[in-house]
């Protein structure tokens, strides 16, 4: 199915331009991408900042080629085009997941990367969503499995992840700690966190106690670390890049460890929108950046001070302007 109206050719996009730090984002034209079979062709309205596309832009992903490359993983926009007798039609509100390519007006997406999307949010948090509640469900459901009156210990609990993660673990029944910054203390609190701890103040191996899970979102000595607070055969989750701990370290401490690699949870978005849509699980969007500012939102996530999450908008191309 397609619509009427005319499509752009050429279309603005948040590109790297060469590897580095945020300043080699630019938003520029390139032709608007050409809707695959069996992918849906998406006007995307917003998507979020993720620690993966940073990654991309520092040249850490090299699977993906030689710069320019269009970044964005999240989602969140109105179908244009697809398949008849697809999931999808034209004017579907969609939100999804798409590795590389969301920082852009337009973007054809594998219909089985999207889903519909939560009625009771607007595009800016439905764009928050994808990576980090899929992230944040996973490890509390399929990797931990969590249970009423277990207790986990959450890493980053302030951050994209972590804040969705205390959430989901509240509503499993689970005594939740999570570590951030006291200015965050009331945020999480909030959020459903029994017992925040300052990281900066206070080891938090001396006030977490023996705990049945920790979801660690910051890693490096934090992994190792985390071993030291979990029962016998309690389960520590790396989520990092650098998670600091091996399987072999865990099991010879009579724990374990897994990293949070691939997602099983069938249909994860279905699941995300119906827990937003119940009102049992709400994003907070910190900030929004203009497509043309992408470079600021990066260095805004690299700076490592998010709350919540940090959308990128990509507002419809303005008409021209006959008069003044
Ligand atoms: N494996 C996967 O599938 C997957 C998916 C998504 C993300 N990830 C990874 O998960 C990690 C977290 O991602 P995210 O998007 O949630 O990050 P984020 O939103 O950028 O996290 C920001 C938060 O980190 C907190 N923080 C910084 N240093 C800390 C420390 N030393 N101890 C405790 N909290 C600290 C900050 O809170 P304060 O200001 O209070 O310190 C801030 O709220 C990243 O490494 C990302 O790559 C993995």
């Amino acid at each position: 199915m397609t619509t009427s109206a005319p499509l752009p050719d050429l279309i603005r996009a948040g590109v790297v331009e060469r590897f580095g730090g945020p300043e080699v984002l630019r938003t520029v034209r390139i032709p608007r991408p050409v809707r695959a079979a069996g992918h849906v062709l998406v006007r995307v309205h917003a998507a979020s900042v993720n620690h993966g596309e940073t990654k991309i832009r520092r040249g850490l992903v090299p699977e993906l080629g030689p710069p320019p490359l269009v970044l964005g993983s999240d989602l969140s926009g109105t179908v244009v085009q697809a398949d008849p007798g697809g999931r999808f039609r034209a004017g579907d509100e969609v939100y999804g997941i798409h590795f590389i390519g969301t920082y852009a007006e337009y973007v054809s997406v594998p219909e089985a990367a999207l889903a519909t999307k939560p009625r009771s949010v607007d595009h800016v948090a439905a764009a928050a969503l994808p990576v980090a509640a899929r992230t944040a469900l996973a490890a509390v459901v399929e990797y931990a499995d969590l249970r009423a009156g277990q207790r986990i210990l959450v890493h980053a609990a302030a951050g994209g992840v972590g804040h969705l993660a205390v959430q989901l673990a509240r509503h499993r029944g689970a005594y939740v700690i999570g570590t951030g910054r006291a200015v965050h203390h009331a945020f999480l609190r909030r959020l459903g966190v029994h017992e925040p701890v300052d990281y900066t103040r206070v080891d938090f191996r001396t006030v977490a106690g023996e705990v049945d899970v920790v979801l660690d979102l910051v890693g490096g000595g934090y992994g190792r670390r985390s071993l030291d607070c979990l029962r016998p055969g309690g389960l520590l989750i790396g989520a990092t890049l650098d998670p600091g701990v091996t399987g072999e370290e865990a099991d010879l401490r009579g724990r374990r460890y897994r990293w949070l690699g691939e997602v099983r949870t069938v249909r994860p978005l279905d699941v995300v929108r119906d827990l937003v849509d119940a009102g049992r699980l709400t994003v907070h969007v910190q900030r929004t950046y203009p497509l043309s500012d992408l470079a600021a939102a990066h260095a805004h996530s690299d700076s490592g001070r998010v709350t919540g999450k940090l959308v990128v908008t990509i507002p419809p191309p303005q008409p021209a302007r006959i008069f003044g």
